[in-house]
């Protein structure tokens, strides 16, 4: 089994990567988490396929089937989840477990992170994304209708517990959703990712592991360089700023997270190359390797709703934009104070070149 250690001091906490691993919960909690009781947050479609993986008889489990799709990311399912937490004895030596995408764990997080201010935390992501992403680093919290993620902590799990095998049941279009993220780890550093997506099969039936554990390693060390991310962390903001907005444009029902930040990857590269950093070998590249993923569905937000969106997103001061843009393939730069107007009229000249 890979570990991979997220190395913050006393608040250290390992990934644990292998196929066939959520068949040990059980027993891997005991040893990362030992608890009297576990606090089950599981994605109901996760559920129906997998409820098996907790011991249904055990009186130390008790388990939340929380309704599965972005709409959980809301205050009144945080709310429900305090009050299960209450009334179920909550104490603060227990541990709360979160089952399923980035939505379960961010939402069951964020209640983590606050009821009796601050239990235990384990997260088993079983989405491609959450799996590469949003499981590791303690970005926890939820939507407001402002904004993605703009309420919320940063709250460090006790543990991530990682099996690829769950990607079996995840429907193609999550795939590839989170295969965007995948690409933006191949993207922002040198770490033997992008050569192994040249030869990828680009399927959820292929063994994932490998490819997990490259982005669990990026992730890890990036983290613990930069945990509040104060400034290094902002490379895993890679292709959000407009993907957020995107996102938010469609009410966080028209994209998928993953296809949106596609989209913002490839406006990323084009600002690069607008501004001198990137040459247009390196945009072509990137360009590349997004279509390899399959087509994003066609954009169809004016750019003024765009700029107006990323006005609330957490990278703005002062009305200026901060873009992570890439230098070359495995290199990434953070721009500050890039002007609002200025970015309206590239992202109106990028929607003429694509066909927007
Ligand atoms: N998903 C970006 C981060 O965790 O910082």
């Amino acid at each position: 089994m890979a570990e991979i250690r997220v190395a913050l001091g006393q608040r250290s906490y390992p990934v644990l990567v292998q196929q066939g691993l959520a068949r040990r919960i059980p027993e891997v909690l005991e040893r990362v988490a030992p608890s009297k009781r576990y606090f089950v947050f599981a994605d109901g479609n996760v559920w129906s396929h997998y409820f098996d993986i907790i011991p249904s008889k055990d009186p130390r489990y008790v388990t939340f089937a929380v309704p599965p799709g972005e709409g959980s990311k809301s205050i009144e399912t945080l709310y429900s989840f305090w009050t299960f937490l209450l009334q179920n004895g909550v104490e603060r030596g227990h541990v709360a477990v979160a089952i399923g995408g980035g939505v379960v764990g961010d939402a069951a997080g964020f209640a983590a992170a606050t009821v009796l201010r601050g239990i235990r935390l384990v997260q088993v992501p079983t989405s491609l994304l959450a799996q590469v992403d949003a499981s590791i680093g303690g970005k926890t919290g939820i939507n407001h209708p402002l904004g993605k993620n703009l309420i919320g902590a940063f709250y460090q799990p006790v543990a991530v517990i990682i099996d690829p095998a769950f990607l079996r049941t995840l429907p193609e279009s999550e795939f590839q959703s989170g295969m965007y993220e995948v690409i933006k780890y191949a993207l922002i550093e040198k770490n033997g990712l992008y050569e192994r997506l040249m030869d990828f099969a680009w399927s959820r039936t292929s063994d994932m592991t490998a490819v997990i554990e490259l982005c669990a390693q990026c992730k890890a060390h990036v983290v613990a360089g930069d945990e509040m991310e104060a400034e290094r962390r902002m490379i895993l903001n890679f292709g959000h700023t407009v993907g957020h907005a995107i996102e938010a444009a469609g009410g966080f029902k028209q994209l998928k997270h993953g296809q949106a930040v596609g989209w913002g990857i490839l406006f990323a590269a084009r600002l690069s190359r607008a501004m001198g950093i990137c040459d247009r070998l390196t945009e072509d590249a990137i360009g590349r390797l997004l279509y390899r993923n399959g087509a994003l569905p066609k954009l169809s937000y004016p750019p003024a709703m765009l700029v107006e969106l990323m006005r609330h997103d957490k990278k703005v001061r002062d009305g200026r934009f901060t873009f992570v843009l890439p230098k070359r393939i495995g290199e990434v730069v953070i721009r500050k104070g890039i002007e609002e107007d200025w970015v309206q009229r590239q992202l109106e000249e990028f929607y003429r070149e694509v066909g927007g």
